[in-house]
């Protein structure tokens, strides 16, 4: 966001949509009730054991181990691995290749596909050398061609792990994603479905590669489980100013300041990056009556979500936004919709969508490879880097909003 938004504001002055109620760019799944009622974990015997039942009966795995966060899932992983080097996508969440770095991985990089957001076993084929990881992407909720490349691991013996932080529930011909590689991770943070402020999820899919107990037991630095006091404040403040009245108002201003004046954010070094509470704080019991929350709501959060993708792609039809949703994926289960508009700068996109009273998502902006190197090897992770818009998808979102910012959307992107 900051990159694509401190260009796009350079020529704005001011408040660009004053006094407006604006979309958010996510609202999270679990309701101030569901933050309350939670409190009482302590009323359940085991609120880890329920959860992780529960993520048996959706995955058909017998070892699910939870971790602090998707990243700290990843190393967990990566750190037990003999094997020196992972492959990953050029275009992901900058945080995976820190992890990657936490468990001391040298990086191959890979191109995602064209018109996708993905890297498909075409790349990965270029790349899959003996003895290597295969990390594995399904980004916004998106499958890659999971099973080809699982075929290519084996054939080349390398080991698959399956980056579903972002697909929770998501299915590819009826498996639900994270189940193919050896291991999967589904995160649970603030941003994603099963929203409970942080954590994650491994499903251990092949426990031949690694003894379950010794990853149960594996930590990359010292954590500690302390009940999330202040997560749960913030996500009552956070419920209540994404409320789009209260956002236009209040929330997008400051927004717009912050990115006005933002400095350059620099890479996150391996050091730092385990001091963070995404690797020292321990999943907690209250987090996963959060989770379990969300999930035994899970199907009307889906038959929410497939109804706001339908309207987006009835309004985009023959216009000049470009749906990188693929007809055959699980609608249902998409984190957010990406698009881009060919022939527009985003630059352009955003501002004359804050002129509409619009504020669009755009992610993973900053170069995970050498920059220099994006132009020649990673051209489509280049173009998704410069031009991805990521519109919302949130069960609270309500169809006529999601409607409107669609239709205003193809006004900007046909202006
Ligand atoms: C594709 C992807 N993988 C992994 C992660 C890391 O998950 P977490 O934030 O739980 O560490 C993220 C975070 O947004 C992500 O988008």
């Amino acid at each position: 966001m900051e990159v694509a938004y401190a260009e796009a504001l350079q020529t704005i002055h001011g408040n660009p949509c004053p006094w407006r109620t604006v979309v958010p760019l996510n609202r999270m799944e679990v309701r101030n009730s569901d933050i309350l009622r939670s409190l009482a974990w302590f009323c359940r015997p085991d609120s880890l054991a329920a959860l992780r039942d529960a993520l048996r009966n959706l995955t058909g795995r017998q070892n699910i181990i939870f971790a602090s966060s998707g990243r700290c899932a990843i190393a967990r992983i990566l750190s037990l691995l003999p094997h020196e080097e992972v492959v990953m996508p050029a275009y992901t969440c900058d945080v995976v290749k820190a992890a990657v770095e936490v468990a001391g991985k040298r990086i191959v990089y890979v191109d995602i596909a064209k018109d996708s957001v993905n890297a498909t076993s075409a790349a990965y084929a270029e790349a899959a050398k003996p003895g290597r990881v295969l990390l594995v992407t399904h980004l916004f909720g998106i499958p890659t061609d999971i099973e080809a490349i699982c075929a290519l691991a084996r054939e080349r013996d390398c080991v698959v792990v399956e980056d579903a932080a972002g697909a929770f529930g998501s299915r590819r011909n009826g498996r639900m994603l994270g189940t193919f590689g050896d291991f999967g991770v589904f995160s649970f943070e603030r941003s994603k479905r099963v929203s409970a402020f942080r954590g994650a999820a491994i499903i251990v899919n092949n426990d031949q590669l690694l003894d379950p107990v010794r990853l149960e037991a594996c930590r990359v630095t010292e954590s500690k489980r302390v009940m999330p006091l202040r997560e749960i404040i913030h996500a009552l403040v956070y419920n209540a100013v994404t409320l789009p009245w209260f956002y236009g108002r209040f929330v997008l201003p400051r927004l717009v300041e912050r990115y006005r004046n933002a400095p350059a954010i620099k890479d996150v070094s391996k050091e730092a990056a385990v001091l963070t509470s995404y690797y020292t704080r321990e999943f907690h019991p209250y987090q996963a009556e959060l989770a379990l929350r969300v999930i035994e709501r899970i199907n009307t959060v889906r038959e929410r979500i497939a109804s706001l993708v339908s309207i987006y792609l009835s309004v985009f039809r023959n216009t000049a936004v470009v749906s990188l949703v693929p007809p055959e994926c699980d609608q249902a289960a998409l984190l957010r919709f990406p698009v881009a508009v060919p022939g527009k700068a985003r630059a352009e996109i955003l501002r004359l969508a804050l002129r509409h009273g619009l504020y669009l998502e755009t992610n993973f902006e900053r170069p995970l490879a050498e920059e220099s190197d994006y132009a020649t090897r990673y051209p489509h992770a280049l173009l998704a880097r410069q031009n991805l818009i990521l519109l919302p998808l949130y069960s609270t979102l309500e169809p006529p909003m999601a409607e409107l910012l669609a239709r205003k959307f193809v006004e900007i992107a046909t202006g």
